[in-house]
């Protein structure tokens, strides 16, 4: 028999809960990646699907490489790492920004139309360059991992290209937004093969998650 099973790619971190919320609907459980039990590989009895629980920042290796059928990725992640896999949906949860900041200060006296060269500190390293260069800008782009927030302070860059949701630790650390980048939700991407081998049920995944999310969008 041909091995219809899915594996999916779950992400820690805050969309951790409504990816389990939304395959909860269709019928999956992977409730047990809410446990608190370190376990990061379990299977919904049910389905025989299997679910993986990775960083967030490691779903779209997994469904590019077909480790993972499925998996829900941040659209920033997508765009970053243009990894080859299919966007199929817009799950609606996971709403934030990607936004360029700098200190308070800065902005009192700053004007975007005047920049010529900036150095940027951010974990988006790509979609900061592509930004910059469709504006006619030279940007030194520096690679940092987290706490992004600190290199204005500290001086390693005047500017930050980072992810804001409530905005608080933009303004815990005396930065203020310059411009939106991009806004970013939560997709669901699958592996090309897959899409191939396994079509009608992911298919059928695909179109129950859309009537889910049309009938009652996932909250975060
Ligand atoms: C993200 C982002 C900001 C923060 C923004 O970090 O990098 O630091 O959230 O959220 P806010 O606007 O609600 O304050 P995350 O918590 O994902 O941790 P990370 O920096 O380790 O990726």
């Amino acid at each position: 028999m041909k091995n219809n099973r899915l594996t999916v790619a779950i992400p820690k971190g805050r969309n951790l809960r409504p990816t389990v919320e939304l395959f909860r609907r269709i019928g999956i459980d992977f409730s047990s990646a809410l446990e608190e039990n370190r376990k990061l590989i379990f299977k919904d009895e049910k389905t025989g699907a299997s679910g993986i629980i990775v960083r967030d920042t490691d779903i779209p290796a997994y469904v590019e490489g077909g480790a993972a059928d499925m998996g829900v990725s941040g659209k920033d992640q997508i765009e970053e790492q243009e990894k080859q896999l299919y966007e199929m949906l817009d799950l609606g949860f996971g709403y934030c920004r990607l936004v360029l900041a700098e200190p308070k200060a800065l902005k009192e006296n700053d004007d975007p139309s005047r920049w010529t060269h900036i150095r940027v500190a951010t974990k988006f390293t790509n979609l900061t360059a592509k930004y910059f260069l469709s504006r006619g800008i030279h940007a030194e782009v520096i690679k940092l991992y987290g706490s992004i927030e600190i290199a204005p302070i500290v001086g390693l860059s005047e500017r930050i290209v980072d992810l804001v949701s409530t905005g608080n630790t933009l303004k815990a650390n005396g930065l203020v937004e310059v411009e939106t980048i991009m806004e970013v939700t939560a997709r669901l991407v699958v592996n090309r093969a897959s899409l191939k081998t396994k079509r009608e049920r992911i298919g059928g995944v695909v179109r129950r998650m859309e009537e889910e999310i049309r009938k009652n969008p996932i909250k975060d």
